[in-house]
């Protein structure tokens, strides 16, 4: 298929680029960022501000993409001021897919995040229970949570508008941690997989999530794939199917999330505070990797 990937150039998007290329598809990786000159078979890169409805459009008029997979966006929460960040991810989201419908894409899935639920709030925040699925109540404290939220909302506007004929969908990725990431590299806050490891409150904000950047890849792939057997608008949490902890979160989470100690009595061993069964149900898609077999020069051990 062909298929527009945007933030191609991105922490993400790198890994969706090369994971569905090396899948057979042809893929136009969109950034606002200059190409990277991808020495990839079957993509090309386009330099395109997305806030630009007119060049949004243009793009599309051009391409004609089967897929869309957009993933643009200001990333982080708190790294611009919030009406930007509220703005630009709203934005950019729904001029995507309002310029891909009307140039005939019939697959468009969206990143949105987990932050929606509102976990790190200043005034306090508890899960409602544990594991958390897709069906966990959201409730946003911040403009970046609140433009992921406005942006599962635009899915749905477009799901109901097209009944149907375009299958769009949402997805969820956790913490994302990129090839490079295992090998040193610093991840989205700025500190090492290792360091995350090392001091637990790192990775207790958002509740010892994460997810391989190519397994989010393998997800994306799988729900092309499956968009016309999915349920119109589904939204999917894709994480590791262990937590980025060495202690069970039964142990951990009580401890940076006070109150939490009879809900996460529930998750044992190696669980994570999330629940993937809705992708591995829906989709038949399971995550490879886990940072116990992808931490390099890892003396870790697995917990026993
Ligand atoms: N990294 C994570 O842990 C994580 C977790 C949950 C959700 N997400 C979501 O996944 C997506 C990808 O995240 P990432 O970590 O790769 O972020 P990233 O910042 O590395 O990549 C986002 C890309 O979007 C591009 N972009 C921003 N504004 C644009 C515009 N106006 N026009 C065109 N391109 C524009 C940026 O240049 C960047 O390359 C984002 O939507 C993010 O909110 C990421």
């Amino acid at each position: 298929m062909r298929v527009v990937v945007t933030g191609g150039a991105g922490r993400l998007g790198r890994s969706v680029v090369a994971g569905l290329a090396g899948h057979g598809h042809e893929i136009v990786s969109v950034d606002l960022r200059e190409p990277l000159r991808l020495a990839l078979d079957g993509v090309t890169e386009r330099q395109v501000d997305l806030t630009d409805a007119a060049a949004c459009d243009a793009l599309f008029a051009a391409v004609r993409p089967e897929a869309v997979v957009h993933l643009a966006g200001i990333a982080v929460p708190f790294a611009a001021p919030e009406r930007q960040i509220f703005t630009t991810n709203s934005t950019i989201a729904f001029t995507t897919l309002q310029a891909a419908i009307e140039h005939g894409t019939r697959r468009i899935l969206v990143a949105s995040s987990p932050t929606p639920l509102g976990y790190g709030s200043p005034h306090g925040w508890m899960p409602e229970y544990l594991p958390i699925d897709e069906d966990h109540p959201l409730r946003p404290w911040n403009a970046y949570a609140l433009s992921k939220q406005t942006i599962e909302n635009t899915v749905a506007t477009f799901s109901r508008q097209t009944g149907g004929s375009v299958r769009l969908g949402v997805f969820r990725p956790c913490f994302v941690i990129s090839p490079e990431e295992w090998r040193g590299a610093p991840t989205q806050q700025g500190h090492t997989v290792r360091e995350r490891l090392d001091d637990p409150g790192l990775a207790a904000v958002s509740l010892f999530n994460y997810i391989d950047a190519r397994d989010a890849a393998d997800f994306i792939d799988t729900w092309i794939g499956a968009a016309d057997e999915v349920p119109g608008g589904s939204i999917f949490y894709v994480g590791a199917a262990d937590a980025m902890a060495r202690k069970p979160l039964a142990e951990l989470m009580p401890l940076y999330h006070p109150g939490t100690e009879q809900l996460a009595a529930g998750l044992t061993g190696t669980e994570p505070a999330f629940s993937i069964t809705k992708a591995e149900r829906l989709l038949g898609w399971r995550p490879k990797r886990s940072w116990r077999s992808e931490l390099i020069d890892s003396d870790e051990s697995p917990l026993s």
